[in-house]
């Protein structure tokens, strides 16, 4: 947390305490409103009315405060999220880029953290490609994707019906609604129905992607590189990832193989959410 945060919280917090509150949290949204995300230590916790009116003083676009109350859990990868301050609406327009995404951050997993990560997938991809992003969310990839390359088309598949909802939103917020396809539904059930193939296939769940490798392999033309995410240790990091790939490829009667590796972020103490790059033949 910044000093500034910190200095609105003396005389407020106990002094002993004051260096134990959180050194980082999450803004989403825009000048015009946003909403704080923050995890709060479990000695603060009687001072989180103190701790969400400096994070508002500080920065006055912030109009709700959410507390993490759990990790990222089940299907959908939302985290419990309790208000501590200001307005229990929390659809917000955040803004990255040059996009723009609404979502609620109680009813869709996003996270602001992974700009720099959508950066990448953006320099990798090449023109005239044709896309498919698997658990795609409210489509920030997607989206990023198609305002960089205008020749390029994708496909978006999720699940969650409400991040579904924000996906056609934010795919006519940025005007890319005639190459960007969100399609609401289980990845088991809708690849093998979109009866094409394509240049660039993701894979961003690092927390299962594996047991929809056999989903995925197959929509992959020759050729094609499948991004896949993986957790996995930090002195070990695309190992355990690429054998996964390269298993399944031989299982559905394809080849894989590794022309790249990203950590993308620290997900627990010396564990990272890595990508690997695998060209498909
Ligand atoms: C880690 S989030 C990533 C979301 C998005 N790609 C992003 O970067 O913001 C994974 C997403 O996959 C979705 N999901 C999980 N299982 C799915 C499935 N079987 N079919 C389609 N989507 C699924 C979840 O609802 C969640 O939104």
């Amino acid at each position: 947390m910044s000093n500034t945060i910190r200095q609105h919280l003396k005389g407020k917090v106990p002094e002993d305490l004051l260096s134990s509150t959180p050194s980082s949290f999450d803004i989403l949204g825009s000048r015009s409103g946003a909403v704080a995300v923050i995890e709060i230590p479990e000695e603060l916790e009687s001072y989180e009315k103190e701790i969400a009116a400096a994070i508002q003083a500080v920065h006055g676009n912030v109009r709700s405060v959410l507390s993490k109350d759990s990790g990222r859990e089940g299907e959908y990868r939302l985290r419990s999220l309790r208000l501590i301050a200001g307005d229990p609406d929390t659809e917000v327009i955040h803004k990255e880029s040059g996009c723009r995404f609404k979502l609620d951050p109680q009813l869709t997993y996003f996270s602001t953290r992974e700009s720099t990560e959508r950066e990448r997938i953006v320099e990798m991809v090449q023109p005239g490609e044709d896309i498919l992003v698997m658990f795609s969310g409210v489509s920030p990839i997607a989206i990023c994707v198609a305002k960089k390359h205008p020749g390029v088309t994708v496909t978006a598949v999720e699940i969650n019906p409400e991040a579904h909802r924000y996906a056609v939103e934010n795919v006519k917020l940025n005007k890319v609604s005639d190459r960007v396809k969100p399609v609401l539904g289980d990845v088991r059930d809708i690849c093998p129905s979109l009866d094409k193939l394509f240049d660039r296939v993701l894979m961003p769940l690092p927390k299962g992607a594996h047991m929809f490798l056999a989903v995925a392999l197959p929509m992959v033309k020759p050729g094609g590189v499948l991004h896949f995410y993986h957790w996995a240790p930090e002195d070990d990091p695309y190992d355990e990832a690429q054998r996964l790939v390269v298993e399944a490829a031989a299982e559905a009667g394809r080849r894989a193989e590794f022309i790249g590796g990203e950590k993308v972020s620290l997900y627990s103490p010396r564990v990272y959410k890595v990508r690997v790059d695998m060209l498909i033949r």
